[in-house]
């Protein structure tokens, strides 16, 4: 039986989210958003008023994160985005967060993780690893397009402001920094449709499972 594991890495909004959905789906195996992990923690703290520096609060309530509990449509929004970057700089937290990840990557059949640190750090001998990029601009543009599908209104200047701030900290953090693991297929989707990102996600993978079926 097929035993495949995908990481998937990226900055904010790079569409790495929709693929990972679009690959588990068709090859029928398990998806985790680790994003949702340090979102759920965020949201923890901000329910509770706590200040998103303070590490004793931060470290207790990446122990309560709950994988089998991970509510996207309450984590989505970008107040809570912001805020999981900010406490995903704290090592202890990334540490209790990162073994929680990979109690879900090592299901037997495999899976399909996304995140930041996904090929670097959770899942190193992973199969399959994609880092999935797009220029600020047009990551910035599909953000705008996305608010504006939901009847609301966007500054083009301020959500680039937002996307190069979130990638200063996430590529620039000292522990686990997002940047792409040393054997990653690099998938640059700014001139791409989600239907071509896809196409050309799959045609890595179905290489990867050839050569491992002749080995
Ligand atoms: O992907 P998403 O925007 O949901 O992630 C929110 C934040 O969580 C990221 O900006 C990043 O700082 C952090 N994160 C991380 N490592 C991961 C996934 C997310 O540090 N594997």
């Amino acid at each position: 039986p097929l035993s495949l594991t995908i990481a998937i890495d990226g900055p904010a909004g790079a569409g790495k989210g929709t693929l990972a959905r679009r690959l588990a789906d068709y090859y029928h195996l398990p998806h985790l958003d680790t994003g949702l992990t340090y979102r759920a923690l965020a949201q923890m703290l901000l329910a509770k008023g706590w200040p998103l520096g303070d590490e004793p609060h931060a470290v207790e309530a990446a122990r309560l994160v709950d994988l089998s509990n991970l509510d996207r449509s309450v984590l989505s929004a970008h107040a809570v985005g912001e805020a999981a970057s900010k406490v995903a700089v704290i090592p202890e937290v990334r540490r209790i967060l990162v073994e929680k990840q990979r109690t879900f990557a090592v299901q037997p059949g495999g899976a399909v993780l996304d995140g930041r640190d996904i090929g670097t750090v959770v899942c190193p001998d992973a199969a399959v690893k994609l880092y999935v990029t797009a220029s600020a601009e047009v990551r910035a543009r599909r953000r705008l397009a996305e608010i504006e599908a939901n009847d609301g209104t966007g500054d083009f200047a301020a959500i680039l402001a937002d996307i190069n701030r979130r990638d200063e900290r996430d590529m620039g953090r000292a522990d686990s920094p997002l940047k792409p693991a040393a054997d990653a297929h690099l998938l640059d989707t700014s001139q791409m449709s989600i239907e071509a990102a896809f196409l050309a996600a799959k045609a890595i993978v179905d290489d990867v499972l050839a050569k491992k079926d002749e080995a």
